[in-house]
């Protein structure tokens, strides 16, 4: 049985008496799955929050690093500064990276590698954007995307690898991929990863579903077999909601 996971990915939302506030409830909430569960505030509340949650079960994960260990990079933040306060965990390659700040493949590997020499795990995200889907290239764009920024890695490495699938079209849209276009796609996914690498990866990499999921909504997307969980960006600011999704399973 492969890992469930579901991450909540704050984005720029929520200043430290805010990120107090949704901490507090997110502690009054009951877990009933046996899904991992994930915060990513943005990175001036990481220390604070890893200290209010490090007696829970809940992980406090960063949404972006440099690949430099360090120097003269202004306004970024190296994998040795997540890991000293208490970040063992960075989610690489969102579409908002990609888009907003020009993140490009050779980058993203980059930073893949620096997470990795540092005993960090990754989760990685890809998706198409909306013409790719229209055009039938959904599923060359992502193998591409997943290609370039991963297929470097030696086998032993996949252990600290979840990857993300998150269509941009989808993403705080309020349009959601159907179940089965979920499934479809992480099927090829899989697919894909058997033909590069040894059976087992294939079979135990997390591929988590990012774009809209909504309590209404997470149970069906979490009961298609090649879903292991989600990437939950605006129902992640709700305690209730959020944990209705980890519960979703
Ligand atoms: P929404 O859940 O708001 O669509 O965001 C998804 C996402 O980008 C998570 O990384």
């Amino acid at each position: 049985m492969r890992r469930q996971i579901v991450a909540g990915n704050w984005k720029m939302n929520n200043n430290l008496t805010e990120t107090d506030i949704l901490i507090a409830d997110l502690k009054r909430q009951n877990k009933t799955s046996n899904a991992e569960v994930k915060i990513a505030p943005t990175y001036t509340n990481l220390w604070h929050a890893y200290q209010a949650l490090r007696l829970t079960e809940i992980e406090v994960i960063a949404q972006n690093m440099h690949f430099a260990e360090k120097g003269a990079y202004t306004g970024e933040v190296s994998a040795d500064m997540l890991q000293s306060v208490g970040v063992k965990t960075v989610i690489l390659g969102h579409s908002e990276r990609r888009a907003y700040f020009n993140e490009t493949a050779e980058m993203l590997a980059k930073k893949v590698d620096a997470a990795l020499d540092n005993d960090m795990n990754v989760i990685f995200c890809f998706g198409e954007e909306l013409d790719d889907r229209k055009s039938g290239n959904h599923q060359q764009v992502v193998e591409s995307q997943i290609r370039n920024g991963l297929f470097h890695l030696e086998e032993d490495k996949w252990d600290s690898i979840v990857m993300a699938y998150e269509p941009v079209w989808a993403i705080g849209t309020g349009e959601t991929a159907t179940p089965e276009q979920a499934q479809e796609m992480h099927a090829f996914i899989r697919s894909v990863l058997q033909s590069a690498y040894k059976p087992g990866i294939a079979e135990k990499t997390p591929i988590l579903y990012g774009g809209s999921v909504k309590p209404g909504n997470a149970e069906e997307i979490f009961s298609k077999p090649d879903v292991d969980g989600g990437l939950i960006g605006g129902a992640a600011l709700k305690a209730e909601d959020f944990f209705a999704i980890v519960n979703a399973f």
